[in-house]
């Protein structure tokens, strides 16, 4: 992070020190709409945090002394930014409607490679959803199973879950991502066989816990419907390793492919969508992609003041550099968003949750927060009395739809009612004097009052639908590629899963051995030789 332009930024923290959120307020009518940027279908209104003009600008400058603008266009036009993979980053290319457009890696445009890939996937999906494509015994499939985990299981998930008013609803989508036994097991209750397509999404097909429960889902149909011949009909891959598809038994053209240029946390509008195009139809994943695609043009094209992801970005590191904020809270008031936090947690945490800088040195600053969240309004009958009233600073994006796709009575006036009053009481909080006023009696007076100053975002948009899902990825996605840039690691790598893989397997071996070698330390040898006893092979 460029220390000069840093400086600027905490000079003006020190000298606003105090200024609350009321007075900000109380002197400038304007705030509210100085404050707010609409792109993408959504809003942002952004007022109620803890900076005024100054203060923006400053940011803005931390932004563009990290050279941001030259950073955006190097993604967007595959240069291998991914540096410690020797990789291009371009999700954006899975998303770019431009008919013309070219996007060159290593001199090749990729363009064709990715409507190649969307128009079988498309095909595919209009099979299945039509029936015509038909399960080893003649059915048609009611049951899609995604085997994935991380990447290739949260982005799915989530926009299942944020798409449901637009999914076939004769079919069932199930997701499958723990090496735990039960998720499979469970799920598998849940399904026939006869009428069930596993989808096995992995990058790499090699990651443990997805080809754990693909090969036991294999042996599970092979069982039940008395042919090895049947995976032909009820497996399908999506994956970068066409190799290692073929090995596992499916045929190489029942696999959907992608590239190494897609980041698995970035993955979703990319073949790893399948499941969803299945479950949403050709037309409207394309109105996702177009929201994505939205999104991506404002991000690249507006100037850093009215630049939402830019915005978004520079206030969550002015709190984490700041203000020593820690954690960061994500509150969508809609309940098809509910895995929307799990799945910005993944993207977020996996990418800038990094403690070396791009020159391999120790950074100096805080990085990425740790992110979480649930839908509102459960949270505010759980954590958010630490927010209003504990003693950790935790911004919070609260984000709305103002229609909702099931209107029943007045319930989404009172849920969104809960969303906006919130945001108001984290600011503006309830001084000691209100609490008198109020009558409220001396000695409960220190316990009634909030102090505000809580710093929020509100993020709205019209309804949630595809195009407005697609544009709300885009928009986190970009927010953790600036604060990468600005904090100067690399957001595109993942190094820090590796050891407790590689970890695992010397357990495993040690738990399932006739003579477990034991060469751990004490603690680890004292689980195992336990675990080892409760199986009975101690
Ligand atoms: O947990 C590490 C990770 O590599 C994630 O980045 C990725 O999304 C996940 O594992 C799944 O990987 P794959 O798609 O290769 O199975």
């Amino acid at each position: 992070m460029n220390a000069q332009a840093w400086a600027k930024v905490d000079e003006l923290i020190d000298r606003s020190q105090g200024k609350t959120l009321r007075e900000y307020f109380a002197e400038d009518p304007d705030r509210a709409s100085r404050f707010s940027i609409e792109a993408a279908g959504w809003f942002l209104d952004y007022s109620k945090n803890l900076i005024d003009a100054k203060m923006m600008k400053a940011l803005v400058k931390l932004a563009e002394s990290a050279g941001l603008k030259d950073e955006i266009e190097k993604m967007f036009t595959g240069k291998k930014i991914n540096a410690t993979e020797g990789r291009a980053v371009l999700h954006t290319a899975l998303r770019n409607m431009d008919p013309k457009a070219k996007v060159k890696v290593d001199g090749k445009d990729v363009m064709p490679g990715v409507r190649k890939v969307l128009a079988a996937m498309g095909d595919f999906s209009d099979k299945v959803r039509r029936g015509e494509w038909k399960g080893f015994t003649g059915k048609r499939i009611k049951y899609v199973v995604n085997i994935g985990i991380g990447g290739s299981d949260l982005g799915p998930v989530m926009a299942n879950i944020a798409l449901t008013p637009y999914s076939k609803r004769s079919m069932k989508f199930f997701f499958v991502s723990n090496v735990d036994s039960t998720h499979l097991a469970e799920t598998l209750r849940e399904v026939k066989a006869e009428q069930t397509l596993f989808i096995v999404a992995s990058k790499t097909f090699t990651t443990q816990e997805t080809m754990s429960n693909a090969g036991a889902a294999r042996d599970w149909l092979v069982e039940k419907l008395g042919s090895a011949k049947a995976v032909a009909k009820h497996f399908v891959a999506v994956s970068t390793a066409e190799k290692e598809v073929a090995a596992f038994g499916i045929d190489t053209k029942n696999m959907f492919g992608f590239w190494d240029w897609v980041g698995g946390r970035y993955s979703l509008p990319s073949a790893i969508g399948l499941s969803l195009m299945i479950a949403i139809g050709r037309n409207n994943y394309k109105r996702l992609l177009r929201g994505y695609y939205k999104m991506d043009r404002h991000f690249r094209t507006a100037r850093f003041e009215r630049n939402m992801p830019v915005v978004l970005a520079l206030l969550g590191i002015l709190y984490v550099n700041g203000y020593g904020a820690e954690s960061y809270c994500i509150l969508p008031y809609d309940q098809y968003l509910s895995r929307f936090p799990a799945y910005c947690q993944q993207m977020d945490m996996e990418s800038n949750g990094k403690s070396v800088d791009k020159d391999g040195n120790p950074v100096t600053y805080s990085t990425g927060p740790i992110e979480w969240g649930e839908p509102g309004t459960n949270g505010q009958h759980s954590f958010y009395q630490l927010i209003h009233q504990g003693t950790h600073l935790i911004p919070c994006d609260f984000i709305g739809c103002s229609n909702t796709h099931n209107p029943i009575g007045d319930l989404h006036d009172k849920l969104m009612a809960n969303l906006f009053a919130q945001t108001e009481a984290l600011a503006f909080g309830k001084t000691a004097e209100e609490c008198r006023k109020e009558g409220e009696p001396e000695k409960l007076i220190p316990f009634k009052t909030f102090e505000g100053n809580r710093p929020t975002n509100t993020l709205l948009c019209d309804k949630l639908t595809p195009e407005t899902l697609g544009a709300l990825v885009a928009l986190y996605e970009h927010k953790v590629f600036v604060q990468g840039v600005i904090w100067n690691v690399y957001s595109y790598d993942q190094w820090g899963v590796q050891l407790g893989k590689v970890l695992a397997k010397g357990v495993l071996s040690d738990l399932v051995a006739k003579k477990p070698s034991l060469k751990h330390d004490s603690s680890t040898n004292q689980l195992i030789a336990r675990y080892r006893k409760a199986v009975g092979r101690a």
